[in-house]
């Protein structure tokens, strides 16, 4: 049976943005997210300002609107900012999924989870959706603890993994490809770690694989990110190439140097195996991802 009563979480995040335009008008919509709603122009849907930490407000939200689906795409995404502030990082990425997670088991709902490779210790990527996972800092381990949770609770679930995630919004904050590109475009030197290898997913073709696995009845984990495997500096030096900038202002640097907060993966990155066959939806390469996102780009800024 097609879904037909959807509810999105992070609905004003970069990802909970493009779900929502494409589910408007396919389905009965309910977005949430933490703060008022920043994208009322995709039309008509409901929107409630919850806070997924909030457990009554959880299932109220979920009782009143009864979705067949939540695709649960809200999470604490600063990787820094959680390791700083793990508590907020568990509360929100852990115990607001087993929140939805419990709200899915008493109102019959499909549940979505959005995940990441950051739940992989970086040792031997790319990884297959059967690898056993291992995480190397708070944000990872509360989006484990949240796929654990997921797994353990409900009976209807996919969780899908991603990494690197790109997209032109006109309300979501900063990502990898919208900084590299305006940083050179004003000239400016920027470092490129040289030494984390991920799987770059243009957040539009994400949010199709999202959307899909939300009509479909295959269960488990998927890996739902960009079709290659390449370093932030290659990465880099692509979106140089496309958008014809100076790639003379890219400094190559090793991730120590930065001296972040939170350990990255290294070798990070997946393989998505499955996905195609579950859903019909073909992940991009990364050299096709990055043309759409430079169509939808020049677009909004003409
Ligand atoms: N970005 C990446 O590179 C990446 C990589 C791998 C996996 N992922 C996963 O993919 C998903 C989507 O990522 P994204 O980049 O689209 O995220 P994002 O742009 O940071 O958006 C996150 C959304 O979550 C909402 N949110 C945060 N805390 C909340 C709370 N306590 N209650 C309710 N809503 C809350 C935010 O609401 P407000 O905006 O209203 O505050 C925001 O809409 C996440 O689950 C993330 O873990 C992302």
């Amino acid at each position: 049976m097609a879904a037909r009563t959807v509810l999105i979480t992070g609905s004003n995040g970069l990802l909970g943005d493009k779900v929502l335009a494409r589910a408007v008008g396919r389905y009965r919509v309910t977005g949430i997210s933490a703060a008022p709603c920043v994208n009322p122009e995709h039309g008509d849907f409901t929107f409630r300002q919850v806070d997924i930490r909030d457990r009554d407000a959880v299932m109220r939200v979920m009782h009143e609107t009864r979705p067949d689906v939540v695709l649960h795409t809200a999470a604490m995404t600063n990787v820094d900012g959680c390791e700083r502030d793990p508590e907020t990082a568990w509360a929100v990425n852990a115990m607001g999924t087993m929140h939805l997670a419990d709200a899915c088991v008493q109102t019959g709902a499909r549940m979505v989870l959005l995940s990441t490779d950051y739940v992989f210790d970086g040792e031997h990527g790319p990884y297959r959706e059967d690898d056993r996972p291992r995480a190397i800092s708070a944000y990872g381990r509360s989006k484990l603890a949240a796929e654990q949770t997921t797994a353990a609770t409900c009976e209807d679930y996919a969780i899908a993994r991603t990494s690197v995630l790109y997209g032109w919004s006109p309300h979501a904050r900063t990502n990898f490809v919208t900084w590299l590109a305006g940083e050179l475009r004003a000239g400016k030197e920027v470092k490129v770690v040289t030494d984390q290898t991920s799987s770059a997913t243009l957040a539009d073709n994400l949010a199709d694989m999202v959307l899909a696995l939300g009509e479909v009845d295959a269960q488990g984990t998927f890996h739902t990110c960009g079709g290659d495997w390449l370093s932030r500096y290659e990465l880099a030096l692509r979106i140089v190439r496309l958008f014809q900038l100076d790639g003379g202002l890219i400094i190559p640097i090793e991730t120590a140097e930065l001296r972040q907060p939170a350990p990255r993966p290294k070798h990070s990155g997946m393989v998505a195996e499955r996905i195609l066959e579950a859903t019909g939806v073909r992940p991009l390469s990364t050299d096709e991802g990055l043309a759409a996102f430079k169509r939808s780009w020049k677009a909004a800024r003409p």
